[in-house]
């Protein structure tokens, strides 16, 4: 079975062909950064617009990559959210239509459980059941994994999710947007001595995270400068940053990891990309003799390839889940736990 994975939700449009007897066929991405970034976030109405500017030729450009015809898609799965409404009705719209057009049925997935399943795209994949903490722009949870739709949310943020803490503090420092590459670049070049920021829910004895606190510190430090901040200092405090970040996300996986009795971690979503956070969890792995698995880099952000995988998982499991009425809704807020079916 050949499902086309469609991905809208934010500022990425990503478009897919998953073929469940080869694997991924092809895949192609646009990402907004550029156009968003004079703004210093993402602008909702600018994004539908591009993703609909975007998404036929990189269906083009995908079909062409995997030496597929259109008429060999046996599905199409789009993301259905959580997410923007507008840029989520684009993708929605466009898997419809593309629907009706080759008479094939459709499939909404949530977005999350594509980061979450992204690992399993990867070489070296993880055997079910896992730990897996999801950190990107827009969520920071730890989940226990048992199957395809067999998610038990562990703990999660109580306020911003760890991605926009990344965004928002970068912001703060005058980075560019998205955040998280930025500030974890310039953090390489700071004394890890200079500011100690706190860990906010280090020792909260539950599974939450709270990362608010922790930008209000940037905050503090960067207002509490006499003059305009040194570039070294800027340095200083992005390490200060990435530091607590990462102790705070180690220790609650290596706390995940113990409540639950199991030995897997994967790690997914934007943050994921981190190269600190990689390099400790590494180190964690090794200390407590647990497994960390990762995305491929190109599948931590968001993309295509993940919603066509997560749609030929589901797809396989409950054929009857796709549809062939094409009216469609969007969920820009759809809780992971409302997903089940195993
Ligand atoms: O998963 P994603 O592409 O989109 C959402 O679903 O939110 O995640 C985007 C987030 C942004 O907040 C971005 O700053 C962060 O992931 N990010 C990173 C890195 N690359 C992306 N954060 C830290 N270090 C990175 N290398
Ligand atoms: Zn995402």
């Amino acid at each position: 079975m050949i499902v086309l994975g469609v991905e809208s939700s934010c500022d990425e449009t990503g478009i897919a062909l998953y073929d469940t007897e080869r694997g991924l066929l092809a895949h192609a991405l646009h990402s907004q950064v550029a156009m968003h970034e004079q703004y210093g976030g993402v602008v909702p109405e600018l994004a539908s617009r591009d993703h609909i500017r975007r998404a036929i030729p990189l269906l083009k450009e995908v079909l062409e990559k995997s030496g597929a015809g259109r008429e060999q898609i046996d599905a199409i799965a789009y993301t259905q959210g959580p997410g923007l409404a507008g840029a989520l009705l684009v993708g929605a719209s466009i898997a419809c239509g593309l629907g009706l057009a080759l008479d094939r049925p459709v499939l909404g997935v949530h977005h999350l459980e594509g980061h979450l399943l992204s690992p399993l795209l990867a070489s070296d994949p993880p055997a079910f059941p896992f730990v897996a903490l999801l950190v990107s722009g827009g969520h920071t949870q730890l989940m226990r994994v048992d199957g395809v739709g067999r998610y038990e949310l562990l703990g999660e943020t109580v306020d911003d999710a760890a991605g926009e803490a990344f965004d928002k503090s970068a912001k703060l420092l005058g980075l560019g947007y998205p955040g998280g590459p930025a500030i974890s670049r310039l953090a390489e070049f700071g004394d890890p001595h200079v500011y100690k920021l706190p860990r906010p829910m280090l020792h909260s004895k539950d599974l939450n995270f709270s990362f608010s606190g922790l930008k209000t510190a940037v905050l503090t430090v960067v207002k509490n400068q006499v003059t305009n901040i040194c570039e070294q200092d800027k340095a200083n405090v992005a390490r200060a940053f990435v530091d607590a970040m990462v102790d705070v996300l180690v220790a609650k996986s290596v706390a995940a990891l113990k409540q639950t009795g199991l030995k897997r971690l994967v790690i997914a979503g934007g943050v994921g990309a981190n190269k600190q956070l990689r390099e400790a969890l590494d180190a964690a792995a090794t200390r407590k003799h647990f497994r960390v698995f990762y995305p491929e880099m190109e599948f931590c952000t968001d993309n295509g390839a993940m919603i066509a995988f997560a749609g030929a998982l589901r797809l396989q499991r409950h054929p009857e889940a796709a549809r062939r009425d094409y009216a469609f809704n969007v969920k820009p807020r759809w809780p992971l736990a409302e997903v089940t079916g195993a």
